[in-house]
């Protein structure tokens, strides 16, 4: 059934911290290497936010650059929905914070917790309030600094994590672009192989961690990175299926960026050209849930996408979560 509204993505904005952490760098901290690192992941290096800044800062300037992008005021947003797994506090959100910085007061603010999907799951909810005609105009904010949940003494993890924000508008679309279809899933019977905990901490949260390490990332790698694997190509098949959509007519797939052998993994299964997933992960390491929104407004900047063309934007994360999201892209080139 057609619906009412469409929306879709008007305006892009993405902001990388200055000060990047490089492999060579790691091996003066961890034992590792350069080679290992490139080998096993892809990533060169990735970017660190400064002590003493908060992420809302970062995540702040990347929603001015989409608000200008799209050619509105702050005043213009009607919700913010921010996406994190490192905030800087439980309260005020990061949408709360992102809210005071650009002073777009007529906003409501929440935050869309599903880690590294949660652009998607933004996407998803997003969608629904403009769909059904409660908003013309939303900011997604994606900002993480996961550098502050990495234990820099466990080198199965701290070489795969960085910093960086990107932000989204998404608005009442009227030309038939914009989300033609998305796909949102848990599966939390497996939430447990990748887990940052905070006010609790289990016997096995202590156990699993470098001792005095709390607060910080634990991963059983080889279980998530087969999760990652399989649901990347299953999520991107379904919200093809979902439309009627084969994979040639796709311009583009934007994947969140984890691990480079993930990437060519799925896109085995897909069966399609590595030519047509984006990949930035070189220089970014994984930045949970900016990594897709920081790839868009790469590409688009790159001039890479044009009105009309059809991408898919996919994740998998912590939860354990999943999403796909089908676009007819909204923006001239
Ligand atoms: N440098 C050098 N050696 C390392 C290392 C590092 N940074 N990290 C692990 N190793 C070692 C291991 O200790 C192990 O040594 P061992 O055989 O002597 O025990 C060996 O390398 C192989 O480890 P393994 O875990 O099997 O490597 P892998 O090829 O599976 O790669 C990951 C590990 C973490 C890169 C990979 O599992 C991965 O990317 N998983 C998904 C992670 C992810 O994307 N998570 C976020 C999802 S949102």
């Amino acid at each position: 059934m057609m619906k009412p509204f469409k929306a879709g993505i008007i305006g892009l904005g993405s902001v990388l911290p200055d000060k990047k952490l490089t492999n060579s760098q790691l091996e003066s901290i961890v034992e590792t290497s350069d080679e290992w690192i490139v080998k096993r992941t892809g990533i060169r290096e990735r970017h660190i936010l400064d002590d003493g800044v908060p992420l809302a800062n970062l995540a702040a300037k990347a929603a001015v650059k989409a608000i200008e992008d799209a050619g509105l005021q702050p005043g213009d947003i009607e919700l913010i929905l921010g996406t994190t797994v490192t905030p800087d506090y439980l309260t005020p959100s990061l949408a709360c914070m992102v809210q005071k910085e650009i002073g777009a007061k007529n906003a409501a603010a929440f935050d869309v917790s599903a880690a590294c999907t949660g652009f998607i799951y933004a996407i998803q909810t997003g969608r629904q309030f403009i769909e059904n005609g409660t908003y013309k105009n939303i900011l997604i904010v994606s900002a993480e600094a996961l550098s502050r949940a990495t234990d820099f003494t466990d080198r199965k993890t701290c070489v795969l994590f960085g910093d960086g924000a990107g932000a989204v508008v998404l608005s009442q679309v009227d030309d038939n672009t914009g989300v033609d279809s998305a796909i949102i899933g848990a599966v939390g019977d497996d939430g447990d192989v990748l887990t940052i905990p905070f006010l609790y901490t289990s016997e096995t949260d202590i156990a699993n961690r470098n001792e005095g390490k709390k607060q910080v990332i634990w991963m059983d790698g080889s279980e998530v990175f087969t999760f990652a694997s399989r649901i990347m190509a299953d999520a991107t098949k379904r919200v093809l299926n979902s439309a009627d959509v084969e994979m040639d007519q796709i311009q583009y797939v934007f994947p969140h960026q984890a691990n480079m052998r993930i990437l060519q993994n799925a896109a085995k299964r897909l069966n399609v050209s590595m030519d047509k997933i984006y990949s930035n992960l070189e220089y970014t390491g994984n930045i949970s849930s900016a990594s897709i929104p920081v790839c868009l407004d790469e590409a688009s900047k790159k001039g890479l996408l044009k009105k009309g063309d059809k991408i898919v934007l996919v994740a998998f994360g912590g939860g354990l979560t999943y999403g796909s999201a089908l676009l007819t892209w909204s923006k001239e080139a």
